[in-house]
């Protein structure tokens, strides 16, 4: 009695202990977390959806063993077994049965996929994009199941990212369906499968305009010489001595599906790639590959040389702001029709390009003229580029316009040097220089491009970014709330133009690297304002106009700009253009374009590209003081140290314009 009780007991116990077991399975059937997410495949027109418990069209996942997972679709209240296998993180593949409405054990249903069951391949909607196969240039010759294509050869070019590969169809005359097509291949999975190497991709081409039509599935294997006479001798096919040579065989699916591809020699489309003759490489000459890292003067864009100096790699910036980073972004980047524009906006633009150092023309130890290889996006092309040092520290850079053709790059059709503008760069930390021509001078006939935003400076005691303050129309307002407005309140409210109102510029007195413009206009007269500093790196001479690189300091500078000064002495002084201060008037100009030195004319003062322009004219030199400016109590601090820099100004001077380089003098061509 008592026994049948406990046995009871015990078998009740039992069931439950069953149930909870059940249970916990139907909880327990978790899909990977990694498979998360939309998946696109042939045929559904929903994307599938994927979480932790659910395939969007399969149902909910009750049990699974492995790679089988018992699905219940909740629609029709059936069961179903699906077999997944993950083939990379952006694609599975799965078979299933029916779906049943009795619920039978996952092993026994799953029994029931037979061998020859449907293989589905699901594609992951946005996967990231991975470093594609066969990468370089190649040529190819394909077949649409008419006869293959061999002439002339198609090309497959590689883009700037490893990702995207370009395919250039050309059409055969004697081959029927082939046609002229360009096509963009982003690869998002490669695996292998036995001796079999997959790779799955989205095709871009203008008719390629939904997933279906874009996701391509593609087989592929490496042709050793070896293997190359193994298939002869299997030989199925009839093949010529060319092929003996090929690298790749790849077949393509004709649909957004991997089915049916079970070799490379079959295929929708099928292709054999000839890695293309290499072109031949030069490298970058020693002057520019003394430093890897150079900037634009706004420091948005960086040139990176690398690859043992063959490669010249231009990116976006990644921190404006850093003084020793300048590592590049080697982002993403889209591909886009290469328009017939000069190569400047090409420079100017926002994607990566490369430059392989091709061929060099002419170089010297201060001039070097060579055809580089670019490519932008999966665009590639050659073109010219005049290289100019004009400092150890500063250098400059004239493009042509791209062409496909090597030969042709430095023709006058491609590039002309006189009209190619300048694009002025400069080392990460550019030494710094005596200024050129110390002495005081005074300044007149300010003329501003933007008398709004001139208008909207900054009113407070210490050096502002003068250029910077025009060029860029900082955000004023704030940082008057922030910091000014003690000064506001001495001030008062008014746009007293004051900071604009520049009376002297005064170089090297304070310190050798230095020039200040200051201002009368305070409400301490014994003071003169001082209201911006700039200091002097390299310069250099051209056609008797002057380029001084510089750096503004001051607080409210944001990053490591420079800024390139322009000026030239003018009227019948032109004796002293090179040494000494400049006698007479002075035209100064600032070029404040955010990657050049300006080659505006000086004579059109108010050029386009430039935010100021004024005359200066020669007050003596820094102890001299002059009716109109007073020396800070500071600057009078240094009055023994200023007799040094007199007598070093000279040398200064020396030192600025020896290693100038003349046009005229550019052995090229
Ligand atoms: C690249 O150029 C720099 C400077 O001329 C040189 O020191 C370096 O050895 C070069 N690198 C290679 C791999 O040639
Ligand atoms: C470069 O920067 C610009 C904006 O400064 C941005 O629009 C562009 O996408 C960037 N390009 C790359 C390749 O990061
Ligand atoms: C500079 O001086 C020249 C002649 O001395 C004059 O023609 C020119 O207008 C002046 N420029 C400015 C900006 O005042
Ligand atoms: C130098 O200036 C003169 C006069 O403005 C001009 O004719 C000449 O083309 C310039 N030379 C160069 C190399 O810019």
């Amino acid at each position: 009695m008592i026994w049948i009780r406990l046995s009871t007991l015990f078998s009740t116990f039992f069931i439950a202990l069953l149930k909870a077991a059940r249970h916990n399975a139907e909880v327990g059937c978790q899909l990977p977390e990694r498979w998360s997410g939309a998946w696109f495949q042939s045929g559904v027109r929903q994307p599938i959806v994927i979480d932790r418990t659910r395939i969007s069209n399969k149902g909910r996942c009750f049990t699974n063993d492995g790679d089988k997972f018992h699905m219940f679709d909740d629609k029709s209240m059936c069961y179903r077994c699906v077999v997944i296998h993950e083939k990379h993180e952006n694609v599975l593949q799965y078979k299933e049965t029916f779906c049943v409405h009795t619920r039978d054990s996952l092993h026994s249903l799953c029994q029931l996929i037979t061998g020859d069951a449907l293989l589905f391949s699901m594609f992951r909607e946005e996967g990231v994009a991975v470093p594609c196969p066969f990468r370089g240039g190649h040529t190819f010759t394909y077949n649409r199941g008419h006869g293959e294509c061999r002439y002339p050869l198609s090309t497959i070019d590689s883009c700037t990212h490893e990702s995207r590969l370009l395919f250039q169809y050309h059409a055969c005359p004697d081959v029927h369906a082939t046609e002229s097509a360009v096509e963009e291949l982003q690869c998002l999975a490669t695996w292998k499968e036995g001796s079999l190497r997959y790779l799955v991709g989205k095709v871009h081409h203008s008719h390629a305009t939904s997933n279906e039509e874009r996701f391509r599935c593609f087989v592929w294997e490496k042709v050793t010489a070896n293997d190359a006479d193994q298939l002869i001798d299997e030989g199925s096919r009839p093949r010529s001595p060319d092929d003996v040579s090929a690298d790749y065989r790849v077949a393509q699916s004709g649909d957004a599906t991997c089915n049916g591809l079970f070799s490379p020699l079959e295929g929708s489309k099928t292709m054999t790639l000839k890695k293309a003759p290499a072109t031949s490489k030069c490298r970058y000459p020693p002057w520019l590959t003394t430093s890897t890292h150079w900037h634009t003067l706004d420091y948005s864009r960086t040139y990176l040389f690398h690859h043992r100096n063959t490669t010249l790699h231009i990116a976006n910036t990644t921190n404006s702001n850093s003084d020793g980073g300048g590592a590049a972004t080697l982002g993403n980047t889209a591909a886009q029709q290469l328009t017939a524009a000069h190569a400047q906006s090409l420079m100017d633009g926002q994607q990566d390009i490369r430059l392989v150092c091709t061929e060099l023309k002419a170089v010297s130890t201060e001039v070097a003229q060579l055809v580089g290889h670019y490519t932008m996006g999966c665009q590639n092309g050659f073109m010219c580029m005049m290289f100019y040092k004009r400092d150890s520290h500063v250098i400059e850079l004239q493009t042509g316009t791209p062409t496909k053709r090597l030969e042709e790059a430095c023709t006058s059709a491609y590039f002309d040097r006189s009209s190619a503008p300048y694009i002025t760069l400069v080392t990460t930390n550019p030494e710094q220089r005596k200024c050129p021509h110390f002495g005081r001078y005074s300044v007149s006939g300010v003329t501003r491009r933007d008398q709004r935003r001139a208008r909207s400076h900054e009113i407070q005691s210490h050096p502002i970014d003068l250029i910077g303050t025009l060029s860029h129309g900082y955000a004023n307002q704030n940082y008057r709330r922030s910091a000014g407005s003690r000064n506001l309140q001495s001030f008062g409210d008014d746009d007293d133009g004051c900071s604009l109102d520049l009376k002297t510029l005064v170089v090297g007195c304070s310190a050798s690297d230095t020039m200040e413009f200051r201002s009368d206009c305070d409400n301490s007269p014994d003071k003169p304002r001082v209201t911006s500093v700039y200091q002097c790196h390299g310069g250099w001479v051209e056609n008797g106009t002057h380029y001084l690189i510089t750096t503004p300091l001051s607080r409210s500078s944001r990053g490591a700009r420079r800024y390139c000064f322009a000026y030239e002495a003018t009227g019948g002084s032109s004796a002293s253009v090179g040494l000494g201060p400049p006698a007479g008037a002075s035209v100064i100009r600032f070029s404040t374009s955010s990657n050049t030195c300006t080659r505006d004319s000086a004579s059109t003062a108010a050029g386009a590209s430039n935010v100021l322009a004024f005359n200066i004219t020669n007050q003596g030199q820094c102890t001299e003081t002059s009716s109109s400016t007073r020396l800070e109590p500071s600057a009078l601090l240094h009055l023994t140290a200023l007799l040094q820099f007199l007598l070093v100004m000279h040398f200064a001077n020396l030192r600025l314009h020896s290693p100038l380089i003349s046009h005229s003098r550019i052995p090229v061509r």
